[in-house]
């Protein structure tokens, strides 16, 4: 499994710790940024992370900033993108198997590296249920995404 990390400034030393993490486990990973604690702005690694899974160069992303919500924010405007904030073990397995998540976003501002490092192996050990009723919600929001995606971009 290959996973795109990036994260802002308030991410920094929780993506380093979390990388160490998933290379001890095995895992791929594809570290985007940002490099030191200057200064950044969010979007660019929601960016990153989320352009990695588009283009298939990424199974799953994680992004990291101060609270989690910026670069769920951001990385929810991509196609394709499920990203949602996970501080809890519950979200995570649930989030892939009921929602099919495939970018977890954590606010380092918010739980320990302890915890995270749980969360995100809770996250990358679950999977899709294939449930009907997931996929049927699933379809009805990629149909949001369509229509509207439509209608703003082309008229
Ligand atoms: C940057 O200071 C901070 O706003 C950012 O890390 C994040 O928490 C935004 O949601």
């Amino acid at each position: 499994m290959i996973v795109a990390v990036g994260a802002d400034h308030g991410g920094f030393h929780l993506k380093n710790n979390l990388i160490e993490f998933l290379e001890d486990s095995g895992v791929s990973v594809h570290d985007l940024g940002t490099y030191s604690e200057k200064p950044v702005d969010y979007p660019e690694f929601a960016r990153a992370v989320s352009l990695e899974i588009m283009k298939d160069k990424a199974d799953k992303g994680i992004v990291i900033c101060g609270s989690g919500v910026g670069v769920c924010v951001a990385a929810n405007k991509f196609p394709g993108i499920r990203a949602a904030i996970c501080h809890d073990t519950f979200s995570a397995h649930q989030g892939v198997e009921d929602d099919n998540i495939n970018v977890l976003c954590v606010g380092a501002r918010v739980i320990g590296h302890e915890l995270a490092r749980e969360i995100i192996k809770t996250f990358l050990s679950a999977s899709f249920s294939q449930a009907e009723r997931h996929k049927r919600r699933l379809a009805k929001v990629e149909q949001i995404e369509k229509e509207y995606y439509k209608e703003v971009f082309h008229g």
